[in-house]
Parts: structure tokens; sequence; C-alpha cells
């Protein structure tokens, strides 16, 4: 998916100003900046949520998974049924495959939310996008609600889909140091603009913009992934 100068306003507020940014196949770019800075405005564009000006060639196929994986599951549906609403024609099976592609035993199905914990629940979120063969998944602060100790397991899981369907993700976190731990590239977002975009690496060793330094220097420093 290539953005291209995508803007979205809010009456005279300029939420998302002339955004350009390619997420390549099979990449996971991380989009990091502070409260505010216009992360969930662009993905709610890239989605079809709110109207944008500009331009995004390739964006179909997206699928997005948000921040309270309890808001977004039907509290009266079990596991089975939330994962199976993305298939054309759902079978068991595939609903098993699809737990068990975010390790998830295939018992959970006959499961509700509720019984679940949070970093379940968010699995369940997962599996249910993955579900629908997205082209991109945008996930917006996917992490951020779950405790800190089923944060990383969560991470692990984007890793590893990444590494197992060469799915691309648009990655989105104010916590560089999560958005550092998965995606190839990082694209920093300030006041609506992204003002820094690299491979990872380049982004965390050699800063350009202050405000990446700025982030940077917040960060707790973390072992090479
Ligand atoms: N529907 C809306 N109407 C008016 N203003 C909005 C709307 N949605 C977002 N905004 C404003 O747009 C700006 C960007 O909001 P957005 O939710 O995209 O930020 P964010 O980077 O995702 O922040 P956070 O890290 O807190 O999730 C904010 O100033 C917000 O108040
Ligand atoms: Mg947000």
């Amino acid at each position: 998916m290539i953005i291209k100068g995508l803007t979205v306003r809010f009456g005279a507020f300029t939420a998302v100003d002339d955004v350009t940014l390619e997420v390549p196949e099979g990449r996971i770019v991380g989009l990091v900046g502070e409260s505010g800075s216009g992360k969930s405005t662009l993905a709610r564009a890239v989605s079809g949520l709110v109207p944008y000006t500009g331009e995004i060639v390739d964006g179909d196929g997206v699928q997005m998974v948000f921040q309270d994986p309890y808001a977004s599951l039907n509290p009266r549906m079990t596991v089975g049924a939330s994962v199976a609403e993305g298939l054309r024609r759902p079978t068991p099976a595939d609903v098993e495959r699809l737990l068990g592609l975010v390790s998830l035993p295939p018992q959970l199905a006959a499961r509700y939310p509720r019984e679940l914990s949070g970093g379940m629940r968010q699995r369940v979120a997962i599996a249910r996008a993955l579900g629908a063969s997205p082209r991109l998944l945008v996930a917006d602060e996917i992490t951020s609600a779950l405790d800190v100790s089923v944060q990383g397991a969560v991470l692990n899981l984007v890793r590893g889909l990444r590494a197992e369907l060469g799915l691309s993700m648009l990655f989105i976190s104010h916590n560089l140091a999560v958005v550092r731990y998965v995606a190839d590239e990082i694209a920093v977002m300030r006041e609506g603009r992204v003002v820094e975009h690299g491979p990872t690496r380049q982004v965390v060793e050699t800063p350009v913009h202050p405000y990446t330094r700025e982030l940077l220097a917040a960060v707790p420093r973390l072992p090479a992934p």
C-alpha cells in the first residue's frame, strides 16, 4: 500500500497533514508519535473509516485490530463465532487453524470473551482479522491495554505471523520500544506529519529529526531484537 499526500481535516483542524508513506509487501512499518499526533486518524483513513483527501494506492484488503479487544469483540458471540465472521465459508477446521495461528487451543472456540484474559482476547481479535486474508493489517495500539507481562507475548506473535504469513502491517504505538521490537521500518509522526521514516536500525541508531531523538531519549535502552 502506498499513501500519497493524505490529509484529514476535522473542521478547521488538520489531524493528518499531507502524509506520504509506503507499507511494502511483507513488511511491518511501525508508526510512532506522541498522543494526538494523528496516528489513529491515519489508520482510520487507511481503513476507510474517516474521509480524507489524497491518494491510497493498493489500499484494498485492509483489516484493523484495535487497542481494546473487549470492545471489538461481541460479548454475546463465542470466540469461534467471532473468528468465523471474517471467513466466507467457515468450517470448524478453519476456525481451529486461525486459533492455532495465534497460539490458542481449539477448545477456546466455545468460550465467550468475558472468560478470556486481555492477551487471549487480543489474540482472538487478531485471528478474526487474519480470517479475512488481509493484504494489510493495521494494528492500532494493540498491546497498550494489556498487562506488561503479556505484551511481549503478543509482540512475539506479531513477529511470528510476519515470518509465517509474510504479512504486511502498519503497526501503531506511542511506545518506541514496542515499535522498535516488531517493525522493519519506523515512521515518526508529529502534529499530523511524518517527520522521519527509515529502516528501524537507521532511525534508532542515527535519528535525523530532533523529535525522534527526544523520543529515543525517553526509551530505556533495550537489547537489539
Ligand atoms: N472525530 C474527530 N473529530 C475531531 N477531532 C478529532 C477526531 N478524531 C481525532 N481528532 C483529533 O485529531 C488529533 C489526532 O488524534 P488521533 O486519535 O489520530 O491521535 P493519536 O496519535 O492516535 O493519539 P493517541 O496516541 O492518544 O492514540 C487529536 O487532536 C484529536 O483530538
Ligand atoms: Mg491513537
